[in-house]
């Protein structure tokens, strides 16, 4: 159904990091694909005026992408800035008066998830919601209680089809690949289960820390920063069914479902670590039991998937940079040349920094012997910078295109699922700093030989 677009996107958390990292890159995106054209309106409380505001997007373009002096003078003219407070309805009433003509706002949410209510509420009150859509930044709450309580303040104030909850993971290239993948090659779909798929492993790795989030990370933790929503998103765009139609609610139809057979994890089955100095971070407790690494192993009661181990793990201070998922098959049942195989077939899906998709299979080396080697069959390959999730995210929400965004019955699945860890009080088991988190993390593998190290693009052909 077509949508009247949005006339005006307001973004609270203006001098935020996310602002910075991820916001203001997306935004000159949009402006340089001539996609737009509305007033931008950023708001937060920090006494700040439009031309720092403008000098601190230039800034983050600087570090995050470059600067392109045409879209960057064409976003500056578009930019506008709302100092206040979020308690304040005054803040709220200067914010209508400074969307003008508009009738059909954008209201992204780039705030922690415990200012949303007040904000919505605030944006209610003021008439500055009437007519417009809202976009809330993930994590969408603490666990299944706060979600549920934070979905019926959004919907007191926007309708359903207004609200969107943002994932990024989602809006990412390599991630919409994985479903393209799938779901247009009718040769993966006969092996894509039980009986071939031996284990499912999917790594996010990164070298960082929490980088002056402290405070806000120590709310959070790796499990609900990452694991209950972008790695919970990807392992539902592994294991759904194919949507039956275009219509956006089958592909969320789908994505929902699948969550929805996954058991709320065994605490038997998750290993939590804490690097070693985190509690020296600025903002973070000395005592801290926050956990900046989590490994868990995950089931999916279905016909298709019963039996098959997901293993899913996050750190921060690891030794890489990468996020790949690895979809390991069973080997063959006999060894038709005594020889002894290290690694089964697999499909390995590179999702950033840079994008593969790849099949790895054996074959006879060349010579005497009947030995073989690994060989993987590059199906895609990419630098991973087209479109930034950020940049495809807003534009549709802007549109009013639901699609890629996650639905609040995916969501309260997702918090079922940790709810067990989020309830754990056990300190996380301290790693090194360059490591692959606590050595607890292997146990989880049992059987099936261990994490595989995310494949090292500098040694790709
Ligand atoms: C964010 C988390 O949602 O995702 C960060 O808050 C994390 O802690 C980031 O670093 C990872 O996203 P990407 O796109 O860089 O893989």
């Amino acid at each position: 159904m077509p949508q009247a677009p949005s006339d005006a996107l307001v973004f609270f958390g203006a001098t935020g990091d996310l602002a910075y990292k991820k916001i203001f890159p997306a935004l000159q995106a949009m402006v340089k694909r001539g996609q737009l054209h509305v007033p931008v309106i950023g708001v937060a409380k920090a006494g700040w005026t439009l031309d720092r505001l403008r000098a601190r997007a230039r800034e983050s373009l600087e570090t995050h992408g470059g600067v392109d002096g045409p879209a960057f003078d064409k976003l500056s003219a578009l930019l506008g800035y709302v100092d206040g407070d979020y308690e304040d309805p005054a803040t709220f009433d200067l914010l209508r008066r400074t969307l003008g003509s508009a009738k059909r706002p954008l209201h992204y949410l780039a705030i922690p998830t415990s200012l949303f209510s007040i904000v919505v509420g605030q944006l209610g009150r003021s008439g500055c919601a009437s007519g417009g859509r809202v976009v809330a930044e993930k994590p969408f709450g603490r666990d299944l209680a706060s979600a549920q309580a934070l979905n019926r303040s959004l919907l007191a104030v926007f309708p359903e089809p207004a609200v969107f909850r943002i994932d990024h993971y989602l809006g990412k290239e390599p991630v919409q690949n994985l479903l393209y993948f799938r779901f247009s090659n009718s040769i993966f779909e006969p092996i894509w289960n039980r009986n071939y798929v031996d284990s499912v492993q999917i790594t996010l790795a990164e070298t960082f820390g929490v980088e002056g989030r402290g405070r806000l990370y120590e709310q959070m933790g790796a499990v609900r920063d990452v694991i209950e929503n972008h790695l919970l998103q990807v392992t539902a765009c592994l294991a759904m069914e194919a949507p039956s139609s275009g219509h956006p609610e089958t592909m969320r139809d789908e994505k929902a479902r699948v969550l929805e057979a996954i058991a709320p994890l065994d605490p038997e089955t998750v290993v939590r670590g804490q690097f070693r100095g985190y509690r020296d971070e600025p903002g973070v407790a000395a005592d801290s039991r926050v956990e900046t690494f989590a490994a868990v192993r995950l089931e999916i009661d279905n016909w298709r998937w019963a039996g098959v181990p997901f293993f899913i793990r996050a750190g921060k201070r690891l030794p890489v940079n990468c996020t790949e998922v690895l979809v390991e098959f069973k080997a063959p049942p006999t060894s038709a040349f005594g020889e002894k195989m290290e690694r089964p077939n697999y499909v390995r899906f590179r999702l950033g920094p840079d994008v593969a998709i790849a099949l790895g299979v054996r074959s006879k080396a060349p010579g005497e012997a009947m030995v073989g080697q690994e060989v993987e069959l590059l199906a895609t390959r990419g630098t991973g910078d087209e479109m930034v999730a950020y940049e495809r995210l807003l534009g549709d929400a802007m549109k009013g295109d639901p699609t890629l965004f996650a639905r609040e019955d995916a969501i309260e699945a997702e918090w079922r699922i940790v709810a067990p860890i989020l309830a754990s009080s056990s300190p996380p088991h301290e790693y090194g700093v360059g490591t692959w988190g606590p050595v607890e993390a292997d146990r989880l593998m049992g059987r099936s030989g261990g994490w595989a190290k995310p494949f090292d693009t500098r040694k790709a052909p």
